[in-house]
């Protein structure tokens, strides 16, 4: 079914690694026995462990070790290793002939002080932290760097005292003391068995908010998040959060937390949002800090919806880990839809999942229509840090999602049931996890599992047809997905579509299936599409039903639908699932724009949107019923999701085409948004409550739409008069597309001294103005480089500016001089010689060439060729690079 027809360049430094070569460890590790001597010129590390052979034919012991590793001496059983027997060859270190069951002693010396790669143990803000996942500890140490072998550790940290009063690692604290020369000591001991990924340390002058939290069975935990003193007060919430994760991962999965310890340290320089590490969760500090002076309203949501993922981690990665990289989805896809899942009960279901799609149609969707689509369960890699992808993510969240519905929430919780029985302790695979919901309730998932196993999103085509005379209703359903690199045929998979037929008067109608597999279910009817082409017929119908198809995007296809505008329109007002009302709305704001984008290349007329402004009309009217979902629902697609629906992009005419639009929607419905704006006042001092959260993004929107025509004066009060950040960012986005210039530097100005002791803040006045959509705005970009507050080595502050102008701006950063491509192509050439990992994810971009005008694609091939000329690039952008030049 599959074959390899683009196997990327590989040389030797560079080996691609498979699943398919995949080998069981050749030695267990009992224990370790780490001691960590903290120094500012440089770290000590001894790591002894008692090995035991598995495999009787290894003479062997082949450990993992960074080459920065300086080894300083090796015992083997307490007797110094011959240098014959030792060989060093790239991250590895042979150790010849050694016995069945022995104790190795290492001693090296690392320099976190100099380590900006952000991997292993490293410097930020003056304290020590690690990070570990996926290869981080061979820089470390020696050791069995695979998640597959799972050891106990305990960890003795010494350093100076008055420097590093906080000292922690995974586990209890079993003793702490003083030592000579002002240092000082502590001794952690891990009772859980954990891969090495697993593995944390911190050592800093930390504060500490404490709190604590009573399981289930009566286990009191004591709960810690420990931050810079002046952070402390913005802890509160991802303290609450915690304590409502814990309770509900009991009530909905009966999993309890398992030590009587939960620690969580906020750090400033991060190359990712948050690390699960056992009892000792390490977090970027923009998903732990939340308060309304630099904090929106979704701030506030990510902090919630990362705190619990990472506690989600225990059960789900930690206590059942990964046996190799190619399952991380295994444990990141099932922890995804667990915090999702946990949000929605938190807030409104249906305003979640509209999020989540928007974020896996905007990301995913593109992914897996370019050079880097992989499978859920990825077949091979060359750097793995490259494969934390939104597919093992989050379409693997929606694999999970897609069995939920399929088994029911009651098959599926028996899964898990016995997922967690069984594997607790072990390092598996995803089809051990398939396996468990399918022996918990005697269904067959062996074609539901090519999910896992197939890249690339199907598009699923729908035709319908009624019959007036036997009054049959028809639908015909053809799949077919598109190869990806290194597959070229594709399978038909098992896509369960939850839809509902709605009558004439706006209500479900009721209807007998006669050809067809599908269930019933209170939601509506779920399809079970399985092969390339599927025909169901339903009758009882008194007349032709209007169709509302993939209700909840129960599946993540794309669908091309027999619904026309003015069923859509129907849909908008009437559909009783409110995740199809807002692709409805959406469908018709998305057409309006491509008919605008082929009009201005075809010098015809815009088209006619009174009709949608319409439908939008009678959405505002009834907007106090929900209004943060009128708030979502009358928010535009952005440039980017247009641009994915047409090859080459457009990128000018979308942009022209979208404000055409929004224009539309301004004029047209001005004094709506004037009366709604108005309406919708703060009454009262800033609340983060449904309620308030709602009001305010209703107002947002409004105010956008209500500044569009060119006053700037109501974004300008709006800023002024705010109490918190959400407001004052609403203002800010709309202020930072502003032609007068005065304006607007007199707003960003106060933005920035009003905050400027703020980092998290600061990022936001770094993205807010490489989201801008003046003309300038690259220049901008560029001479915000040397501004005194950026650099390259923060990763949130080069996401901020590099990152949001790249990713974000479609209109200024595919600017047809070429500019943009060839600004991104120096910084990514600069920050890889330090920090790969986030190098490689800022070069993104410019992988997606395939899909623009020749003139832009050859510019954009021409910046990764240039990079590529690089001989000393990290693995990590190579890997990209070949693969999209390719
Ligand atoms: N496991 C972390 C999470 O909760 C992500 C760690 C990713 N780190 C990395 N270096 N790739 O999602
Ligand atoms: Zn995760």
């Amino acid at each position: 079914m599959m074959s390899s027809d683009q196997i990327p360049a590989e040389n030797e430094t560079r080996p691609t690694i498979y699943l398919k070569d995949y080998q069981p460890p050749a030695f267990r590790i009992e224990r370790v026995d780490l001691d960590f001597d903290l120094q500012e010129e440089g770290t000590r590390v001894t790591c002894r462990m008692v090995l035991q052979k598995l495999a009787a034919d290894q003479d062997d012991l082949v450990l993992d070790g960074d080459a920065g590793l300086k080894l300083l001496s090796i015992t083997l059983d307490g007797q110094p290793v011959a240098a014959d027997r030792l060989h060093r060859q790239d991250e590895t270190l042979r150790i010849k002939a050694v016995p069945d069951h022995f104790t190795l002693e290492t001693v090296v010396e690392i320099e976190p002080q100099k380590n900006d790669r952000l991997e292993g143990l490293y410097r930020s803000g003056g304290q020590f932290c690690t990070q570990c996942e996926a290869e981080g500890f061979r820089n470390i140490t020696f050791f069995l760097d695979r998640p597959d072998v799972m050891s106990i550790y305990h960890v003795r940290i010494t350093a100076d005292k008055a420097l590093y009063p906080v000292l922690l690692s995974n586990g209890n604290l079993v003793e702490t003391g003083d030592l000579a020369n002002g240092r000082h000591f502590a001794l952690w001991h891990d009772p859980f068995q954990k891969p090495s990924y697993l593995f944390a340390l911190v050592a800093g002058d930390l504060d500490c908010l404490k709190d604590h939290f009573t399981t289930r069975s009566g286990r009191d935990v004591s709960l810690n998040i420990y931050a810079r003193a002046h952070d402390l007060p913005k802890c509160r919430h991802a303290m609450e959060s915690l304590k409502r994760a814990m309770r509900w991962d009991e009530e909905v999965y009966g999993l309890e937390y398992d030590l009587s310890i939960f620690n969580i340290v906020a750090v400033s320089d991060f190359n990712m949002g948050a690390m699960e590490n056992k009892s000792l969760n390490i977090f970027n500090t923009k998903y732990v800090l939340a308060d309304p002076e630099i904090s929106t309203d979704d701030d506030f949501d990510h902090v919630e919806g990362v705190i619990a993922h990472e506690y989600f981690h225990n059960w789900t990665g930690n206590r059942i880990t990964c046996r190799d990289w190619f399952q991380l989805s295994l444990k990141e896809g099932l922890t995804v839809f667990r915090d999702q899942e946990y949000s929605s009960d938190q807030g409104s279901r249906a305003i979640k999942r509209i999020q989540d799609v928007r974020i896996l149609r905007a990301h995913q969707f593109a992914e897996d229509d370019g050079p880097m689509a992989h499978p859920v369960r990825p077949e091979s890699y060359m750097e793995i840090n490259n494969f934390y992808t939104v597919t093992v993510y989050n379409k693997g969240a929606e694999l999970i999602r897609m069995m939920h519905r399929i088994l029911g929430a009651d098959g599926f919780h028996r899964g898990m049931d016995i997922y967690v029985q069984r594997h607790d302790g072990q390092a598996v695979t995803c089809d051990d996890f398939v396996a468990a919901m399918e022996d918990a309730n005697g269904a067959d998932l062996s074609h539901f599992a090519l999910w896992y196993s197939q890249a690339g999103t199907p598009h699923l085509d729908v035709r319908e047809d009624w019959d007036d005379k036997t009054k049959i209703y028809s639908l015909y359903f053809k799949q077919y997905i598109n190869p990806t690199p290194g597959q070229s045929t594709k399978a038909a998979l098992h896509i369960p579509i939850l839809m509902g037929l709605i009558g004439p008067n706006g209500g479900e109608m009721a209807a007998r299936l006669i050809e067809g597999d599908a269930d019933q279910t209170e939601k509506g009817w779920l399809l079970h599409v399985k092969e390339a082409e599927a025909v169901y017929r339903f009758t009882d119908l008194a007349a032709k039903p209007v169709p509302s198809l993939l209700r909840q995007f129960s599946a993540p296809v794309q669908l091309s639908s027999p619904v026309d505008d003015g069923q859509k329109h129907f849909l908008v007002r009437h559909d009783q699932d409110e995740f199809s009302r807002w692709e409805a709305c959406q469908d018709l704001m998305i057409d309006a724009i491509l008919k605008g984008v082929s009009a201005i290349s075809l010098q015809k007329p815009m088209p006619d949107v009174s009709e949608l402004i319409e439908s939008c009309a009678a959405l505002l009217k009834d907007a106090d019923r929900d209004p943060a979902f009128t708030a979502e629902i009358l928010t535009m697609p952005s440039e980017a999701y247009i641009g994915q629906k047409m090859t080459p992009v457009a990128v000018d005419a979308i942009h022209e085409a979208h404000q055409y639009l929004k224009k539309a929607l301004a004029d047209g419905l001005a004094s709506q948004w004037r009366d709604l704006y108005a309406r919708l006042a703060n009454k009262g001092p800033y609340e983060l409550t449904a309620e308030h959260k709602a009001r305010r993004a209703l107002r947002s929107v409004a105010l956008l739409y209500l500044c569009f025509g060119g006053d700037s004066d109501p974004a300008l009060k709006h800023y002024q008069t705010a109490d918190n950040m959400t407001d004052r960012l609403a203002a800010l986005r709309i202020l930072s597309h502003s032609d007068d210039d005065d304006l607007r530097e007199r707003i960003f100005a106060d933005f920035y001294n009003r905050l400027a002791h703020e980092p998290l803040a600061i990022d936001k006045w770094f993205a807010m103005q490489a989201l801008s959509l003046r003309p300038d705005c690259l220049d901008r970009v560029k001479s915000l480089l040397r501004h005194d507050a950026f650099s390259l080595r923060n990763p949130n502050r080069l996401r901020a500016l590099v990152g949001s102008f790249a990713a974000g701006n479609q209109l200024r950063f595919h600017d047809i001089s070429g500019e943009g491509y060839r600004f991104l192509g120096k910084i990514v050439g600069e920050v890889d010689r330090f920090n790969p990992q986030t190098a490689a994810r800022l070069i993104l971009p410019l992988s997606t060439h395939k899909r623009f005008d020749p003139e832009r694609s050859a510019m954009m091939t021409s910046v990764l060729r240039g990079l590529a000329a690089n001989k000393d690039l990290s693995r990590d952008v190579y890997e990209i690079l070949t693969k999209s030049i390719s």
